[in-house]
């Protein structure tokens, strides 16, 4: 009886575990755009099976970037970044699905262009780390900062895609 109850109990850990969907926040930096490559990018995240939840296309002060990039305020690239940044038109999304923040960052590949591996979209797309295309957070707790910093909790679109059942078993 204990362990039929343990074992539900488990069991019902189990799935509230594989159907916890986090969001992760990701940008296409000011050469993304330029260089014609939102649509690319977005159709990776789409085609995995990741849910879109919030998107915009917007010119960033360097203000808004230095908060946003405020853990590395004490490195020497931090003005260079900040001016790369805040140079053109971006593209933030917010993304959402299981171990969306993980997965993101393996299918982003490493920060610097030459050590990402090819199948990523920087391995694909970029060659230097000052112009590697795309940003995604690296943790929960930063999606979380991240998202909020780029957008208002009316922004963020609650929504089922039809798909849904065909992407996730439970
Ligand atoms: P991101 O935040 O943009 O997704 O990049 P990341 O986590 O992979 O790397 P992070 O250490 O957070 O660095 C943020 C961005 O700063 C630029 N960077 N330049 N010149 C350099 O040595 C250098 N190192 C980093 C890159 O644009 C990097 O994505
Ligand atoms: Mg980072």
């Amino acid at each position: 009886m204990v362990i039929c109850s343990v074992l539900a109990i488990f069991s019902l850990f189990s799935k509230a575990m594989a159907s916890a969907r986090e969001r992760t926040f990701i940008m296409v930096k000011p050469d993304g755009v330029q260089r014609g490559l939102v649509g690319k990018i977005i159709k990776k995240f789409e085609s995995k099976g990741f849910k879109l939840v919030a998107m915009k296309f917007t010119w960033s002060s360097e203000e808004h970037l230095k908060k946003h990039y405020a853990d590395l305020a004490g490195r020497p690239f931090f003005p260079g970044l900040v001016k790369y940044m805040s140079s053109g038109p971006v593209v933030p999304m917010v993304w959402e699905g299981l171990n969306v923040v993980k997965t993101g960052r393996v299918m982003l590949g490493a920060t610097d262009p030459k050590d990402s591996a090819p199948g990523t979209i920087r391995g694909d797309m970029c060659i230097q780390v000052g112009r590697n295309v795309i940003h995604g957070s690296d943790s929960v707790e930063s999606a979380q900062k991240e998202i909020n910093l780029w957008f208002d909790q009316k922004e963020l679109i609650a929504w089922q895609p039809a798909v849904e059942a065909w992407v996730y078993e439970d």
